[in-house]
């Protein structure tokens, strides 16, 4: 992350100190970097550049129309999972035709609008799905090009919720079952199968799991070709994990390296939906320290932000690094980082070595351009806070904090109770 940086003890986002950023939008607010992101983005794509491929980014991970135009001003596509999704992607000026459709519950609303819209491809999760788009596509005069998400049942080797591939998971088409799906959907007549779409895991350290699950598709593909099905496309999904603490995941040229052999001689064209590598280590939540005090063998950091900015580590114990944003020469000791909320599932990291810190020093936390924004709730009615995004010595808030009447908004009393 070297756009976020110590500068003689300050630490800063690209041109300007956190300090500066905290002033002007208050704690706790979230802060990207434009150079990190570009960089990402650029990397990430140039290393897939011999293979013909649609980077599709994955939405779900960031989906702030201010990133979302940067990712579109870089060619990208998007890869959504609902028809909100989709209204950002196109208000961000993403291309229709570089938009796939995954998620296993689409509704009958959501698949309209696909289709009014005139998405690249629907990623279907099951038969009923498919007759479902149908049904839709058929009634509006439409056709519907649809990859088939098939489970290859590959273990990611990561944490148990972000596992996706497995047999035992709610996603893709069981494979034993693919090949007749694929068969099936051939004879609906509002259907063109142009693919095929997985997607194993999130945070994925090694390359292997990636590899053994294409490998399952391309044999797929081989005996649909055998039943006279040529698909146009093979989608492997996202997936590729960041270091959080000491994690040494792939870098995309490894991917991309150990794919090309794979791929080289195929003659469809790849989707890739990566979301955490290009936004994870591009932004960092910054919180206030209100108060520190002591338990019964226990110190506690209570900061400003919660498990309803950041869930992260409450939903998945997953670590990210904090550190003071003033560096000075001071004791450690080991706390716990904890939030306003009432719960005490509410906190960002436990059990943790950190500097001794006062209340009102600011603190950031790494690593959370990731699932950090997106995954915001008003739990306990604390307003969503704002995104900032840095571009050398421009401050741009990319999205507002949320008043106490934003809260509200939408809500009614109904008569019967004035
Ligand atoms: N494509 C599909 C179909 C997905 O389901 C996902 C993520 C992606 C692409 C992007 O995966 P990525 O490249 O970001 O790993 N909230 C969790 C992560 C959930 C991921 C869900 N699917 C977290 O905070 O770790």
């Amino acid at each position: 992350m070297h756009d976020f940086q110590f500068v003689d003890g300050e630490f800063f986002c690209e041109g300007v100190a956190i300090d500066t950023v905290s002033a002007k939008v208050g704690t706790p607010f979230y802060l990207y970097s434009y150079a990190t992101l570009c960089r990402h983005l650029q990397v990430f794509d140039s290393a897939f550049a011999d293979i013909p491929h649609l980077t599709a980014f994955a939405v779900k991970s960031n989906s702030n129309l201010a990133v979302l135009k940067l990712v579109a001003n870089h060619g990208f596509g998007a890869d959504i999972v609902s028809g909100g999704e989709l209204y950002r992607a196109i208000q961000a000026g993403i291309d229709p035709n570089k938009i796939v459709f995954a998620g296993v519950g689409k509704n009958a609303g959501e698949i309209e609008y696909a289709l009014e819209i005139g998405i690249r491809m629907f990623n279907v999760e099951s038969g009923e799905e498919l007759r479902a788009i149908n049904t839709v596509a058929v009634r509006m005069g439409k056709r519907a090009s649809v990859a088939l998400r098939v489970n290859p049942d590959v273990d990611p080797m990561t944490h148990p919720y972000i596992a996706t591939g497995l047999k035992k998971s709610k996603f893709g088409i069981d494979s034993q079952f693919a090949l007749d799906s694929f068969e099936a959907a051939t004879h609906l007549s509002a259907i063109d199968v142009v693919g095929v779409h997985m997607h194993i895991g999130s945070q994925l350290t090694k390359v292997s799991p990636f590899l053994d699950a294409v490998k399952r598709i391309l044999r797929l593909m081989e005996n649909l070709q055998k039943r006279g099905i040529n698909l146009s496309y093979i989608n492997i999904g996202g997936g590729l994990g960041i270091s959080y603490a000491d994690e040494t995941p792939p870098h995309p040229n490894d991917l991309a390296e150990a794919l090309m052999p794979l791929l080289r001689d195929l003659k469809v064209r790849l989707i890739l939906e990566p979301g955490r590598v290009i936004v994870g280590n591009a932004g960092i939540l910054v919180t206030k320290v209100l108060y520190t005090k002591n338990g019964d063998g226990k110190h506690f950091v209570i900061v400003d932000a919660a498990m309803n900015d950041l869930l992260r580590p409450s939903l998945y114990e997953a670590y990210h690094e904090i550190v003071p944003v003033r560096q000075e020469k001071r004791d450690s000791m080991i706390v716990d980082v904890v939030g306003p909320i009432c719960e005490s599932g509410d906190f960002l990291a436990k059990d943790r070595e950190l500097p001794e810190v006062k209340s009102g020093e600011l603190l950031a936390v790494m690593s959370a351009g990731a699932y950090g924004f997106t995954m915001a709730s008003n739990y306990n009615t604390r307003p969503r806070v704002p995104e900032v995004m840095v571009r050398d010595r421009d401050i741009c808030v990319i999205r507002e904090r949320e008043s106490y009447a934003d809260l509200v908004r939408g809500e009614v009393i109904p008569d019967f109770l004035q």
